[in-house]
């Protein structure tokens, strides 16, 4: 682990939201260090990023495929990219990097389109690359308990699920909104504004805990909010491969509240619900026994999960712990890889790009469903 790996990024320019999150969540491990960029499509704002962040002036590009070209070539050249730029330009950017052999990390929906995820998962496969999605709350321990207790068969089998994460910062209208928050109600860059913002996160983390794989979902959206050419609210029933049945509600327009992702699995010896602004406690009911509350860093939890816990317990952890945790499987990983050690499903354990491919085919049969009239359409 003494290996420092280093990364370029591309996106998190001056002004940006979620480019500063992974940079300082990376940083709390010190296994990593940013050393390129091409950190905004601002070349003045690129610029002063690359500067604040210390990089050697030659290393601050003005495009990414400038980028991936110069960085292939360098000796000292980057191990990995760590892409942070609106949806419809992650699939541009992830090729022109796994095309040059450099390991990718990306953040959610990994594209737009279903074709464009599969060739990145299919180019990654083919060029022996690790590729992770960041999907967050898979980042934290609690989740990651709550994926234990299902697999040791601490809920016995799995029935139903209850997913929701509302949101209310689109309830003004558009209009009012800044560049950074407009691309992702703007049709001419995204397909989906609600699932794929926050929708996938709920088919990712209930995907992750339960294992359970959709099998028909039926969508109805609906666009909430003056001016809003995409949907801000979004019902969807799902059915799984075991013949459990789940809800999931995402919605932007949710007055009242900030990013309230809540996960309740139901299952026939027990009950668990997680919830994103509550990330360290976990609500647990086994049947016949009373309600628990189990908190990180004090209770005892499954190994796996108990690893990712940083500090004791009532010192809260968050999401730049999640994103860390993220980053600290995914840098382990790569050093195991580059120093030719097999990998194990646990060094895995971080999205995968095959994840990235499922939550963008849960968008677009959310989109087709509602369109034919919000029918049952199926889900491989
Ligand atoms: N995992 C999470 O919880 C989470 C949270 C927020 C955002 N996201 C995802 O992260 C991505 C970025 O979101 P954001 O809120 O930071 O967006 P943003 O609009 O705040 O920032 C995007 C940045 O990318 C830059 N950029 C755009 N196109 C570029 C290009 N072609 N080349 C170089 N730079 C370019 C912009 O200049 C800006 O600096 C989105 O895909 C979003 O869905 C994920």
């Amino acid at each position: 682990m003494d290996r420092v790996l280093k990364y370029g990024m591309v996106g998190g320019g001056e002004g940006s939201f979620i480019g500063d999150v992974h940079r300082k969540a990376i940083a709390m491990d010190g296994v990593c260090e940013i050393v390129a960029g091409n950190f905004s499509r601002d070349t003045v704002k690129a610029q002063r990023t690359g500067k604040k962040l210390g990089i050697q002036s030659d290393r601050i590009y003005q495009s990414f495929e400038e980028m991936a070209e110069v960085e292939s070539n360098r000796e000292d050249g980057i191990d990995f990219v760590v892409i942070v730029t609106p949806n419809k330009s992650h699939y541009d950017i992830a090729k022109a990097f796994l095309q040059k052999g450099i390991h990718i990390a990306c953040d959610k929906p990994l594209t737009l389109e279903i074709s464009e995820s599969e060739d990145l998962a299919r180019i990654a496969k083919e060029k022996d690359l690790l590729f992770c999605v960041t999907y967050t709350n898979t980042g934290c321990p609690m989740v990651k308990h709550a994926r234990e207790m299902v697999k040791h068969g601490d809920l016995g089998d799995i029935i139903m699920v209850m997913a929701e994460y509302p949101q209310d910062w689109l309830i003004n209208n558009v209009s009012s909104l800044g560049a950074a928050q407009l691309w992702r109600t703007d049709p001419s860059e995204c397909n989906s504004a609600c699932v794929a913002d926050i929708g996938c996160h709920i088919e990712n983390t209930v995907s992750y805990i339960t294992g359970l794989k959709i099998k028909s979902l039926l969508a109805n959206l609906n666009k909430i909010g003056e001016g809003m050419q995409l949907e801000t609210n979004a019902s969807i029933m799902v059915k799984y491969d075991n013949g459990a049945s789940g809800m999931y509600w995402a919605c932007q327009v949710a007055l009242g509240n900030k990013n309230a992702i809540k996960i309740r699995v139901f299952g026939t010896k027990g009950s668990l619900e997680w919830e994103g602004e509550k990330p360290d406690d976990m609500k647990v009911s086994p049947l016949g026994n009373p309600i628990q509350t189990l908190y990180r860093g004090r209770d005892k939890l499954y190994p796996s999960a108990a690893k990712f816990s940083r500090i004791p317990g009532g010192h809260p952890e968050g999401t730049y712990e999640a994103f860390a945790n993220i980053y600290l499987a995914f840098a382990r990983a790569l050093i195991k890889k580059k120093t030719g050690e097999l990998l194990t499903d646990e060094d895995l354990d971080f999205p995968s790009v095959e994840k990235g491919v499922v939550g963008v085919k849960f968008i677009h049969s959310c989109l087709e469903s509602n369109e034919n009239g919000s029918v049952w359409v199926n889900f491989e």
